[in-house]
């Protein structure tokens, strides 16, 4: 960023994660285990393997409609369209381009898998199917309350090089009523915009949207833990810096708010952990059908037996309870 500027949290965060030399456009920030961090489809294929089969239960459930797709928003490099389309659902038809793979980062979209349709936005209109995000919610740009002996808004002054919070007034009306008590230097994630996000796509939807993310119940818990537990960074696997140092060099994300998520777009219709929703859709199955083909094949095991002995580790990460399994699972359907 160059001259001097005072833009509020959230278009500070916009611009370092999205803008012109921002962390996703640039191509420095990527899932991976070559990335800056690992995520659910990224651990391995039985993630996609299970998500393909809650998709297609849903896909007989709305009785196999012809228009049915596939939609995820925030496809990073592709690594969920691939196990997802790998598992070959019936819900795609033997059509991978049913799979549409919306992720803004054009450095990402390169690396999309060439069967599945790839996005740079949602397509206009009615979607028919089931919409997915995996992680994209707690990196879409939230504003900031830091309570200074009362509750007030992070902008962010840059002038040249020198980079700073200046708190102001908080001039609007906010999706929840930050609480009355809450230790000095306190902060607050607004989630407006991921709110907002949600709300326009189950209007459009004829189907299912399955949002996988790190969340909160309340919006108020994050008030008494200290702010660097929830408003994270990250760089290449490691926790970053201050959110106002490596300015596009660092993602920045924060845990989700689920009661403002559904103050703005309504209740979800399930919650879970990640844990319970992999359950519900056979990840024990998938694991055990994985250990049997290991051990007939132990002897002389080929690539395919290697895979299924990769499930047990996999299922180990998906369903830890300290880590990925504690993620929560929300679901709309209209
Ligand atoms: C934390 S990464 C998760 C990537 C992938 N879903 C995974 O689980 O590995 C979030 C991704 O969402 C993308 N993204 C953010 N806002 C988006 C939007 N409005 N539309 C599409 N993609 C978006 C980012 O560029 C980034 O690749």
């Amino acid at each position: 960023m160059t001259g001097s500027h005072l833009v509020r949290f959230d278009e500070f965060m916009n611009d370092a994660l999205y803008g012109a030399s921002g962390f996703y456009t640039s191509g420095a920030g990527r899932a991976g285990r070559r990335g800056d961090f690992i995520t659910a489809p990224e651990v391995g294929p039985l993630f996609g393997t299970v998500v393909a089969r809650a998709v297609d239960a849903w896909w007989v459930d709305a009785g196999r409609p012809d228009d049915f797709r596939v939609f995820e928003i925030g496809a990073g490099p592709g690594t969920l369209a691939r196990s997802f389309v790998a598992a070959e659902p019936a819900c795609l038809v033997g059509d991978p381009s049913r799979y549409v793979a919306v992720e803004v980062s054009a450095r990402q979209r390169a690396d999309h898998p060439e069967s599945v349709t790839s996005l740079a936005t949602l397509p206009d209109g009615e979607l028919t199917g089931v919409v997915i995000a995996n992680e994209l919610l707690d990196n879409l740009p939230f504003r900031l309350l830091v309570n200074d002996g009362g509750w007030r808004e992070a902008w962010v002054a840059t002038d040249g090089d020198a980079v700073a919070e200046v708190l102001r007034p908080i001039e609007d009306d906010l999706p929840i009523d930050p609480p009355g008590s809450a230790p000095h230097g306190a902060r607050l994630p607004i989630q407006t915009r991921a709110g907002e996000f949600v709300a326009e796509i189950v209007g459009r939807l004829r189907g299912r949207l399955v949002v996988f993310d790190y969340a909160v119940a309340r919006t108020e818990v994050l008030a008494s833990r200290p702010w660097r537990d929830w408003l994270r960074t990250y760089k290449v696997h490691e926790r970053g810096a201050h959110y106002l140092r490596d300015i596009g060099r660092q993602d920045i994300t924060t845990d989700v708010c689920i009661d403002q998520i559904e103050r703005i777009a309504g209740p979800a219709a399930a919650v879970r952990s990640q844990a319970q929703f992999l359950q519900r859709w056979g990840i024990d199955e998938l694991v055990a059908q994985g250990r049997r083909i290991w051990e007939a094949e132990a002897a002389r095991p080929g690539l395919s037996a290697m895979k299924m002995r990769s499930r047990i580790s996999e299922a180990e990460a998906l369903l830890d309870p300290d880590g990925l399994g504690a993620f929560t699972v929300l679901e709309w359907a209209s």
